[in-house]
């Protein structure tokens, strides 16, 4: 970040708040107790960054009393009324700053980290190797952050061994176990005398929206994979939200704002239920996940009787964007590759396939906040390096 040129401070709203006025115009605005909450001083801050107090030991009727640069270019805040002087980093400040108008997000917003994508866009499949993201630090990095940014990345070069893919999530992060196990079988044997062993295809979806929380992450690994076809194959959901929503903006609300249902009771002692939007944003309006799942969905009753027709056609549509050739990147896994995908984002499904030969594949489960944990610990190691 580029620090601005600072110019002056100016307490307003009756010592309520301060203005920071920089040399190229802009203003930047924070609340006495915002700052105050926000404080880096060591009464208020652990060493590892957690808070020491809490809000109630704060006092309502926290106000500024003064405002100043100090030598540091540093500012330095007096609140009354216990006289604490606190300074804050101006770069600090920048980053944190939230002097932004009301009103200006627009519903499905997403967030700049994140690139959606078509077939087109993403003619290039973002891979890397087994061993160099295991062996260095940047190249684990850069693979990760296409996870980030795209939702999905492919790995190749990787063991082939059962339980294989547990390596791949401890590169970023640890396994969510579930009923299915630490990991689950994906094996079809291809028996060409009798077509009723065909595997068909499988409709793209997103896995398991029967679970609260939902699994973030899954990793598909190959072991084997000698039948023809079988492809496997990705679509962007956010994409296909954001083309909903220029198609049929009512019909995006109404998935956005409605709860679906899913649910799982395949075996026995087990009954998975959830009720959550196929369409979710946050209160802000951020588009934050995706759930779309046909063989999962359970009867959806929380819409009300004059928005369900709507809804089913919302539903219908997009479901036919999903489907669409154009929206899909296709690939073959070969034994010893993989593909991870942000299960509340990219939908997988696999093309149909005949003829002999077998396809084995396990899959497993992890989760995005370990992921970008790991991210963002090595981006903070590399930036260290460079300053
Ligand atoms: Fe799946």
């Amino acid at each position: 970040m580029v620090l601005k040129k600072f110019s002056t401070t100016e307490i307003i709203e009756n010592g309520n708040a301060v203005s920071l006025k920089f040399a190229d115009g802009a203003v930047l605005r924070f609340h006495a107790i915002w700052l105050r909450d926000n404080a880096p001083d060591k009464e208020t801050r652990a060493k590892n960054g957690q808070r020491l107090i809490t809000l109630s030991d704060i006092p309502g009727d926290t106000k500024i009393e003064s405002a100043k640069l100090d030598e540091n270019n540093d500012l330095e805040i007096e609140f009354s009324p216990n006289d604490k002087v606190v300074r804050f980093p101006l770069h600090w400040l920048e980053q944190n700053a939230y002097d932004y108008p009301k009103g200006i997000l627009n519903p499905g917003w997403l967030s700049k980290k994140i690139q959606t994508w078509d077939q087109k866009f993403l003619a290039k499949i973002p891979s890397a190797g087994f061993d160099e993201v295991h062996d260095d630090r940047k190249a684990l990095a850069k693979w990760l952050a296409n996870i980030r940014k795209f939702g999905f990345a492919k790995l190749s070069g990787g063991p082939v061994e059962d339980g294989a893919l547990l390596k791949v999530a401890a590169l970023f992060g640890y396994v969510r176990e579930t009923n299915y196990g630490k990991w689950f079988e994906v094996r079809t044997e291809v028996n060409p005398n009798n077509l009723a062993y065909t595997s068909l295809g499988l409709q793209a979806h997103t896995d398991n929206p029967y679970r609260d929380p939902v699994p973030t992450l899954q990793i598909l690994y190959c072991l084997e994979n000698s039948a023809d076809g079988g492809d496997s194959m990705v679509v962007d959901g956010f994409r296909a939200a954001q083309r909903l929503q220029e198609e049929m903006p009512d019909g995006f609300d109404v998935l956005a704002n409605y709860c679906a249902r899913f649910e799982y009771a395949g075996e026995a002692g087990t009954t998975l239920r959830s009720k959550r939007p196929m369409i979710e944003l946050g209160p802000d309006g951020e588009l934050i996940g995706i759930r779309f799942n046909n063989r999962s969905c359970a009867p959806i009753i929380d819409v009300p009787f004059d928005n369900m027709a709507l809804y089913y056609k919302a539903y219908r549509r997009l479901g036919e964007i999903i489907d669409e050739q154009d929206m899909a990147v296709s690939f073959m896994l070969e034994p010893g590759e993989c593909f991870i995908v942000d299960n509340t984002r990219v939908l997988h499904a696999r093309k149909g396939y005949s003829g002999e030969g077998n396809r084995w594949l396990q899959g497993c489960y992890a989760d995005k906040d370990g992921l970008y944990s790991t991210l963002c610990g090595i981006e903070q190691e590399l930036e260290r390096k460079v300053s």
